[in-house]
């Protein structure tokens, strides 16, 4: 039996599999490369020792969907596939709405006709919306501010549906933090088309030079240094909450949500020294206006997925900047 992960050579997607595979686990990737390189693949399998099976296929594809489980075994899926930039997300929403509500759709079915009814889920923390009333639980009210988050509290509902129809399913929605940090072998990491948006890499690339210096977006809240708070997690260790969430739902039925995430908040400038400790290199910054849509804190209350899927997240803020940094390092050519 493999497991089918969508969306496989991409950031999180990547150091999923190669969890998976050293568990001994067979993998299937279905991914279209649309926000990937297909030499993701060949690190995955250099990082792990073992191979995996490749489908380059985009999940809006029916046929080829529905090949994946014809020609495969498929235990269960993680399911991985979808868009995530929130600013292209508002200037193109029918392109976010298709991608991340059809091609899920299309998964859904073809899972139903073979009989897999098995799914683990990439939700996100944006669907707390812009509540501050943090730790955030699984059970805090739902909304969503922009196209990216709508796809992922529609998802959900879709998914719990879903169950409510047929209790034959199983899902497990994850609600991922902020992951950040990569690979230790500096082969994987998350490398943003263009300008990054988000503040890891962004910092990362102040530090190799490439960019002259980061805007910190509000230094006005009410938090300890007046900069926004983040539950910056491990991808590593998020990869490692899949395993655990594959083993809850192949044992449970249900649609249940997940935080995955540290429980602990860090500041935009206290992720700024801890890449100068990493890099040994000083990152410029000025403090500008407060970006649209930001909460002043985010964090998660992990305790259920401690309970329930017995993971924690074990890595602190400084090897998820050191193993940035390296990653950055090794791939900006410095
Ligand atoms: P990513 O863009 O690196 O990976 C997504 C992968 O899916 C890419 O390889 C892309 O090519 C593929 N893909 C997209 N649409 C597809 C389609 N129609 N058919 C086949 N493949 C397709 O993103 P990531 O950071 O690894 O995120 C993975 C998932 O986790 C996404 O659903 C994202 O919304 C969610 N998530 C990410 C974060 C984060 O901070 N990175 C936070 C919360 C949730
Ligand atoms: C953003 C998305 C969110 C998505 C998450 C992970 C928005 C409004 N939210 O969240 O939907 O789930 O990424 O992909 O885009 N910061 C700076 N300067 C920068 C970049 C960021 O000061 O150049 C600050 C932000 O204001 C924030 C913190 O750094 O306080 C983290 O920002 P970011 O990495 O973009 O993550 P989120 O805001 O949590």
């Amino acid at each position: 039996m493999a497991i089918l992960v969508t969306g496989g050579a991409g950031y999180i997607g990547s150091h999923t599999c190669v969890e998976l595979l050293n568990a001994g686990k067979e993998v299937v990737v279905l991914d279209n490369f649309c926000n990937s390189k297909p030499e993701a693949i060949a690190k995955i399998e250099q990082v792990a020792g073992r191979r995996v099976v490749l489908y380059e296929s985009d999940l809006l594809d029916r046929k080829a969907v529905t090949s994946v489980f014809r020609e495969n075994k498929i235990e269960a899926v993680i399911h991985f596939a979808g868009l995530k930039a929130v600013g292209e997300s508002v200037e193109i929403p029918l392109k976010y709405y298709h991608n991340n509500l059809t091609g899920t759709i299309i998964l859904l079915e073809a899972m139903a006709h073979f009989n897999c009814k098995k799914l683990v889920f990439s939700s996100s923390a944006t669907v707390y919306g812009l509540s501050d009333n943090v730790p955030f639980r699984e059970t805090h009210p739902l909304s969503a501010t922009n196209p990216y988050g709508r796809t992922k509290l529609m998802l959900e509902e879709i998914m719990r549906d879903t169950y409510v129809s047929d209790n034959e399913w199983s899902f497990a929605l994850l609600r991922y933090f902020n992951p950040i940090g990569a690979h230790k072998s500096g082969l994987l990491g998350e490398e943003p088309n263009g300008v990054p948006n988000n503040l890891l890499p962004f910092v990362a690339q102040v530090a190799a030079g490439k960019l002259p210096y980061l805007s910190v977006y509000g230094g006005d809240y009410d938090t300890k240094d007046g900069t926004g708070v983040r539950d910056y997690l491990h991808v590593v260790d998020l990869a490692i909450g899949h395993l655990n969430a594959f083993d809850y739902v192949l044992d449970n039925k249900g649609a249940e949500a997940f935080n995955l995430g540290t429980g602990r908040g860090y500041s935009v400038l206290e992720i700024v020294k801890a890449i100068e400790r990493a890099s040994g290199v000083t990152v410029p910054y000025k403090i500008s206006a407060r970006r649209a849509g930001d909460i002043p804190v985010c964090y998660a209350d992990p305790a259920k997925a401690k309970k329930v899927l017995g993971w924690e997240a074990t890595r602190d803020i400084d090897e998820m900047c050191e193993d940035s940094w390296r990653f950055t390092k090794q791939n900006s050519g410095i």
